[in-house]
């Protein structure tokens, strides 16, 4: 009965976590049971989580109607996304998923998405000296020596005597962690699913690692941006949001202007960091909001608003969760009936993108998974996004946390590894801006122009608008410009 159930729900699309199998299993009808918190989710989660069923078994219907399936937008949803070619040789597309995509969503699919993390992330941590000689996982915990190890957190948890347990896999096997209260680490936040290096030993008993040194992949201390003779400059303009009634007309026209007098000199390319229209049907009551509802014309108005943009700048134009492409991450760019309404001096890249802009390594994601980090890492909050990307550099990885709001496709190669260290690494999504440097990494939260919104409002959240970072490529020098 159990599998037939797991089985039926496989063959409509619906994966559960174990978690989330025992409680759907629990009720009398589970097929009933899932469909009805399927129906008032705003978007479908690739696998469905005991946290989703938790949060959404009480929302009934009435209150949250869930968003009408726009059929157009499912068909964009569904498109491989093209990808404008630069009209320059000066940008090179080191990674992105546009036209590389090969997901079918099985289980496999994850399993060897999974694989691949944690042989780029094992292949970081195998280059620090503190684990040279690291054994299998299996084999550390038998030596009854100091060992080096690498591993995959599948879970932690904190004992009732005050050490915490963590327990980690590799190819071959599975041990468990101890790190005891009184170590430096007890306090270490530690995410699901990243990979970490162990020092530690073994003891007598053969099964368990005594904690004594926890190392992350990370940015090498003495990493830092090298000057070069570009004398270009690089902006930054997340979450536009056109569409919305919040959308920040006079913010803006004000950067606009100075963009075609000041700026035209100082800035040769432009990013939009994702969050370009604010779509429709993201979440429950959307309409209500939006002052242009025809996703189409949401793109017409900002092609129409970039038409402006001098023509010395090149514009590189990103998707986020609210625009029209596959909401899974890695995002392809934008299906050909979106790209064909910019003109040839927007370039359209996937999400995230790892690219060279005159030889600056820069990593732009549109930054989702900063949901999932603030609200499972104690001490990250939406007030300071900048500390949550440091938080990504440490693990090299830009949303390790399965099963949360970033919904993940499980590519053949895991997209969302930091494998090479950027110069300048840009988010957006909480609408929050700041600069700051991570062991030599810019690192930018790239504002937004929308005023703030009901939701934010209901949360107390004040959002940083009209903002516009600019870094220098050559000498890296990164500023704020107000437009507020
Ligand atoms: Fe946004
Ligand atoms: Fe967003």
């Amino acid at each position: 009965m159990r599998d037939r159930v797991l089985d039926d729900l496989l063959n409509e699309g619906i994966l559960l976590d174990p978690e989330a199998a025992e409680l759907v299993l629990a009720q009398a009808d589970p097929a009933a049971y899932v469909r009805s918190i399927l129906a008032v989710m705003t978007q479908h989660p690739l696998v469905l989580t005991a946290e989703h069923i938790k949060t959404y078994a009480q929302v009934k219907p009435s209150r949250l109607p869930p968003v009408q399936v726009n059929p157009v937008l499912e068909e964009l949803r569904k498109s491989p996304g093209v990808m404008a070619r630069p009209k320059d040789s000066s940008i090179e597309i080191i990674s992105d998923i546009t036209g590389n995509s090969t997901c079918e969503g099985s289980v496999n699919d994850f399993a060897r998405c999974f694989n691949d993390r944690f042989k780029k992330l094992k292949k970081i941590l195998s280059r620090r000296p503190e684990l040279a000689g690291s054994l299998p996982v299996a084999k550390a915990v038998k030596y009854d020596r100091e060992v080096r190890t690498i591993g995959m957190v599948s879970e932690w948890h904190n004992t009732k005597n005050g050490h915490k347990i963590l327990e980690i896999e590799d190819e071959e096997g599975r041990c468990t962690v101890l790190i005891h209260k009184d170590s430096e680490y007890l306090n270490e936040n530690i995410v699901n699913d990243e990979v970490i290096g162990i020092v530690g030993k073994a003891t007598s008993k053969g099964d368990l690692l005594i904690l004594k040194d926890l190392i992350r992949p990370d940015i090498p201390i003495n990493n830092a941006m090298v000057p070069s003779d570009s004398s270009s400059s690089i902006a930054f303009m997340s979450d536009v949001h056109v569409g919305s009634n919040t959308f920040l007309k006079d913010a803006w026209g004000r950067m606009m202007h100075w963009l075609k007098t000041e700026g035209k000199d100082e800035i040769q390319y432009l990013v939009l960091p994702g969050d370009v229209v604010d779509g429709i049907g993201v979440f429950p009551g959307q309409e209500e909001e939006l002052e242009i509802e025809d996703v189409f014309e949401q793109y017409h108005m900002l092609a129409e608003l970039l038409k402006e943009v001098p023509d010395s700048i090149q514009i590189l134009i990103q998707p986020g969760n609210h625009d029209a492409v596959r909401p899974a991450e890695p995002q392809p760019t934008f299906p050909k009936i979106i790209a064909d309404i910019f003109d040839s001096s927007c370039m359209l890249i996937g999400n995230p993108c790892y690219m060279k802009v005159e030889g600056r390594k820069i990593l732009t994601y549109h930054g989702r998974s900063l949901d999932d980090w603030i609200s499972s890492v104690q001490g990250l909050s939406y007030e300071n996004p900048i500390d949550t990307m440091d938080e990504m550099l440490k693990r090299r990885h830009l949303a390790p946390l399965y099963g949360g709001k970033t919904p993940l496709a499980p590519e053949k190669e895991d997209h969302l590894v930091i494998e090479e260290i950027p110069d300048i690494f840009v988010t957006g999504h909480v609408h929050g801006a700041g600069i700051n440097m991570y062991r030599g990494v810019t690192t930018i939260c790239a504002s937004t122009w929308q005023s703030q919104t009901p939701f934010q409002k209901m949360h107390n959240f004040s959002p940083d608008p009209a903002l516009l970072p600019v870094v220098h490529l050559g000498t890296g020098k990164a500023e704020m410009h107000d437009f507020s």
